[in-house]
């Protein structure tokens, strides 16, 4: 299923050749996070202390889902997570790869290359075609325009999308516009999947498609998937429900 055998090498078992540096721990899960903090400081000098020691794993094909009030830090965790954002102490490990030592550029392709990400809002370009949309990141990961052009149709295909390729965003539904920014996650054939409220802007209807679809595409590419949700029956779908509270995370549900 992984296209290109995980090139990367970073997964046990896969054939690979093991990664020259030496840096990739293979018997870690695709995501892990230990003792994560995160302090901000507000315009007055004050800190806010928003995660005081978040530990996660997950495991391939595992879907944890986090819940938690307004503002108790969901979309800070899952930025660290996903390498948006750096911690303010503690360790992130992304396919095996500790992320603390790299510099910004090798952050960077981590995050191109292993971690998909699904915000509320799709965040498509909206002078291009949904086809286009999801090219982008496989151009700017090195393939050529027709590699990058057939994966992304067979992602768009594999999304229900095949007959909307040429569409621009502006042109397709809510539902739609969000099923092209799963594609996009997935355009470099991550290993983690990140999802920040993906239903939060849609009909109830569009929500259990789309959550469907994020199952789905996670048994298919056997993907570490973590989703932040208020929607309860999303978060009853997942492997384990997670609650961040007073940023700490732990195991049951929050507010939904
Ligand atoms: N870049 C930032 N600078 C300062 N404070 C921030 C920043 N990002 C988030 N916060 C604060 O951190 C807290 C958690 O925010 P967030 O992670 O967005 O919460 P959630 O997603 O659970 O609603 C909030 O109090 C928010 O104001
Ligand atoms: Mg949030």
């Amino acid at each position: 299923m992984n296209e290109e055998g995980r090139s990367t090498g970073l997964r046990p078992g896969n054939g690979a050749t093991p990664d020259p540096q030496g840096v990739h721990d293979p018997v870690l899960p695709p995501l892990e996070a230990r003792s994560l903090v995160r302090t901000f400081v507000g315009g007055n000098g004050s800190e806010l202390r928003v995660l005081r020691g978040v530990d996660l794993r997950v495991h391939v094909g595992e879907a944890v889902s986090v819940t938690g009030a307004s503002g108790a830090g969901k979309s800070t965790l899952l930025h660290l997570l996903g390498a948006l954002d750096r911690p303010t102490a503690g360790e992130i490990f992304v396919d095996g790869t500790p992320l603390s030592g790299l510099d910004d550029e090798s952050v960077c392709r981590i995050r191109n290359h292993h971690v998909g990400f699904v915000f509320q809002f799709h965040h498509l370009l909206r002078d291009f075609t949904a086809l286009e949309n999801v090219m982008m990141p496989r151009l700017i990961a090195g393939r050529t325009r027709p590699e990058a052009e057939d994966g992304a149709r067979r992602l768009l295909e594999s999304v229900g999308l095949g007959q909307r390729l040429e569409h621009r965003p502006r042109q397709l539904s809510g539902g739609e516009q969000q099923r092209v920014a799963v594609a996009r996650a997935l355009a470099n054939d991550p290993v983690v999947l990140l999802a920040d409220e993906p239903s939060g802007n849609l009909d109830r209807r569009t929500s259990e498609q789309l959550h469907d679809l994020l199952f789905q595409l996670k048994d298919d590419h056997d993907l570490a998937m973590v989703l932040v949700t208020h929607n309860r029956a999303l978060a009853a779908r997942a492997d384990r429900v997670m609650q961040l509270d007073n940023g700490i995370l732990g195991e049951g549900e929050g507010s939904l």
